[in-house]
């Protein structure tokens, strides 16, 4: 049997991974820094979750950097998170290229300032045809507004009821062609779904550790791998091991 460096076996490896990257406010909080700090220390360290990731050999990642409701926060902090998204573009792109990191962008990119439209349409097209790893990035981005946004579609393409099917809605999300996510990772222990991927999370599974986002490292990435591992995933069914008791 081969395997990664997780220790995981290959076929238990998740092939989409998404994190809610919370608890950098408070992780800056607790070192008396400005809430910002904690967000540049937040970049730093997806950036070596992004690496871990391809190393883990997990497929697809999705990450919640902007929510729609993000914009209610104080103006320096929105005017700061978007210097970010366009400072991690700037600086990345050409590194994240190499390693075959394709980015997507998943929520509302109108809504953004249109130098940053730009500059996400620019990190799209060049890695378009990478594939070692799909990087969803969330940023204007909530679920509820994800399927408002696809039944707009579904009705302006004159698509009849009895078409609409689980398929067809999945293929109108921002994710279309994206498997689900296997796994949702939620640092400093917040047990709550935040408008993330809330049609896709339907049968994901869910760890969620106390960690604050700029701590959560590549050990606990691997532990929380590890755990999804031993999951036994029945989407509302019965254990198998019991089928094969029952047929017995
Ligand atoms: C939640 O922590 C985090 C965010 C709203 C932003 C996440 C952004 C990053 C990790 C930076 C990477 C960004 C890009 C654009 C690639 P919080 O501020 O809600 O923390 P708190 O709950 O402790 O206040």
């Amino acid at each position: 049997m081969s395997d990664t460096p997780t220790t995981v076996p290959i076929e238990r490896v998740p092939q989409h991974v998404a994190m809610i990257m919370d608890g950098n406010g408070r992780w800056a909080i607790q070192r008396g820094l400005p809430r910002l700090a904690g967000h540049k220390a937040g970049t730093e360290n997806l950036r070596r979750v992004i690496r871990s990731t391809v190393e883990f050999g997990v497929k697809y990642l999705t990450i919640y950097a902007f929510s729609t409701e993000n914009w209610g926060r104080p103006p320096e902090e929105v005017k700061g998170l978007m210097l970010i998204l366009q400072d991690v573009i700037d600086r990345e792109l050409s590194e994240l290229n190499k390693e075959g990191v394709q980015l997507r962008h998943i929520g509302r990119l109108e809504g953004l300032d249109p130098r940053i439209q730009k500059k996400v349409l620019k990190a799209i097209e060049l890695t378009k045809n990478n594939d070692r790893l799909i990087l969803n990035v969330a940023f204007n981005y909530g679920g509820r507004d994800e399927i408002v946004c696809a039944i707009q579609k579904i009705i302006k393409d004159g698509i009849p009821a009895e078409d609409i099917t689980d398929a067809l809605v999945s293929k109108y999300m921002f994710t279309a062609n994206v498997p689900d996510p296997d796994l949702i990772i939620r640092t400093s222990g917040e047990l709550r779904v935040s408008n993330f991927l809330i049609w896709q999370a339907a049968y994901s599974e869910w760890y969620i550790t106390p960690t604050f986002w700029p701590d959560f490292d590549k050990e606990e990435y691997r532990h929380a791998l590890e755990s999804f591992a031993h999951r036994d995933r029945r989407y509302g069914k019965v254990a198998s091991s019991e089928l094969q008791e029952t047929n017995a």
